[in-house]
């Protein structure tokens, strides 16, 4: 028996003219959004359809759980192959996303806020029919196998040239381990791959970070189809043996992209993919994260692509982030990093702290130390000593605070139309918005003007702490 075609495209890598030129190297365009389902995933999803049904045979129901793109690789996959497929959706997958699953005559059910909850359901109807197979979005050793296929074609593609970074987005992992395995296999284990998600989205960089599995409250990002709240556990383990660099991008970045990326480029992408692309539309980001590309670099660009998006959602996205006053002084954060990308489309590194009147500085150690908690806590009780698992809660605490003042303190400067974020502008978001007056630059007049509110998921860890800390008394 002769080996079945695949259900995917073999896709053409374009250099971009005006990404090089911006970035100031080659930038290459995998254009992966050019499959038959619109998205890179009909690679992984194809892969493993295929091998289930050459398994199970034409009575195969394949139930895949899914935030929209890997759904309707399923549903296409169930076509070609000509056997039933239910797919099952979070709602926060759109109307027409559905209606396309559907037109692959598939059956869709739209079940929980997020994927993690269609999946549940996914695996309970399995469990109730005898001829339906699960088909996980990406957690698959197939679906990693036929994601790593397009890095043998890129290497052919490159013609003998390595490439000096790949850049990916990361929602559950499939892509970046198809990506890192397909690296491995073609000899290319010194190829860094800038891994891209969205804030709010980022469980891979979280995972990296702790060096073990997270999972994230909620998703909170408008790139909902990365929206996995645990990444798999196989991306994990393959960033410790392949040199990964972990990044989160804000939606801002990621929904400007999305509109420039059309206007040049002719094409229409989600933020999914986008957030990867974002990289390139701020130069000194990729410069810092890489500061030995050059006008000889070469950098490919996984165009991972995503149906889930239409010119409608395109035109929403220019006017929530690009209105004129919104754009640009966005946060973007790389491990304990927080780089500022300024109104005049520079970069700044890092904070000082509010008391040292906010200059911008570059300095390499983390904004806020272990030791600095320790002495914080010591100055209001000597006595106290914190269990780590507090001094963990704390600093995630005191990151996650100094990255909403700072996003926030931004916006006070692009509205001023300032390039410069002042002492003035944090100031004044400190006092309105958390009533915390800076020593020495509080404004008698607008204190006190309203009330601290306080985000639930802070009330929620400030109770962690309290639990941590009568645990550790008792
Ligand atoms: C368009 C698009 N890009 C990237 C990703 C991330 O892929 P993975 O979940 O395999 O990490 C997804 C996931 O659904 C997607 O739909």
């Amino acid at each position: 028996m002769t080996a079945p075609t695949a259900l995917h495209n073999p896709t053409p890598l374009m250099h971009s003219t005006e990404l090089s030129r911006r970035t100031q190297t080659n930038i290459w365009l995998k254009l992966e959004f050019l499959q038959p389902s619109g998205s890179f995933k009909i690679r992984g999803l194809g892969h493993l359809s295929q091998k289930t049904f050459q398994k199970y045979g034409p009575k195969t129901h394949l139930v895949c759980s899914s935030g929209g793109n890997a759904g309707l690789a399923a549903a296409y996959s169930a076509r070609q192959l000509d056997i039933k497929a239910t797919i099952v959706v979070p709602s926060n997958c759109s109307e027409f996303m559905k209606s396309k699953i559907q037109s692959e005559g598939a059956i869709v059910i739209t079940e929980g806020e997020v994927w993690d909850d269609a999946d549940k359901l996914a695996r309970s109807i399995v469990a109730q029919d005898p001829h339906a197979v699960y088909i996980p979005p990406f957690d698959h050793p197939d679906v990693w196998e036929g994601n790593s296929t397009m890095i043998a074609e890129l290497k052919e593609q490159m013609g003998g040239v390595t490439p000096d970074a790949i850049i990916c987005s990361v929602g559950g992992g499939g892509l970046i381990s198809g990506v890192i395995l397909g690296c491995q296999a073609a000899g290319w284990d010194n190829v860094p791959i800038l891994a891209v998600e969205t804030h709010g989205a980022n469980s891979f960089q979280q995972a990296v970070l702790a060096g073990k599995l997270v999972t994230l409250p909620k998703i909170t990002s408008i790139a909902t189809t990365l929206g996995a709240k645990t990444v798999s556990a196989k991306a994990l383990e393959l960033s410790l043996v392949h040199p990964v660099i972990p990044f989160a991008v804000s939606d801002a970045m990621a929904a400007g992209a999305c509109c420039q990326f059309l206007d040049e480029h002719r094409i229409l992408v989600e933020p999914a993919c986008s957030c990867s692309l974002s990289v390139l539309y701020t130069p000194e980001l990729l410069s810092n994260i890489f500061p030995n590309l050059g006008p000889e670099s070469n950098v490919v660009v996984i165009v991972c692509g995503g149906s889930n998006t239409n010119l409608e959602q395109v035109n929403s996205f220019r006017e929530l982030f690009l209105a004129e006053g919104q754009q640009s002084s966005i946060a973007v954060k790389s491990g304990d990093q927080i780089l500022l990308k300024m109104t005049n489309g520079t970069l700044q590194k890092r904070m000082t702290s509010p008391s040292s009147g906010l200059d911008m500085v570059e300095n390499p150690s983390a904004l806020i130390t272990k030791r600095k908690i320790q002495e914080m806590v010591a100055q209001i009780d000597p006595t106290e000593r914190l269990e780590p698992e507090v001094e963990d809660i704390l600093l995630e605490l005191a990151d996650e605070f100094i990255e909403s003042v700072t996003q926030f303190a931004c916006r006070l400067a692009t509205h001023r139309k300032s390039s410069t974020l002042d002492v003035k502008d944090v100031q004044l978001h400190l006092e309105r918005n958390w009533n915390i007056r800076i020593p020495g630059f509080a404004s008698e007049e607008i204190r006190s003007v309203r009330k601290s509110v306080v985000p639930a998921s802070h009330t929620q860890r400030i109770t962690a702490v309290a639990n941590a800390k009568t645990t550790t008394q008792k």
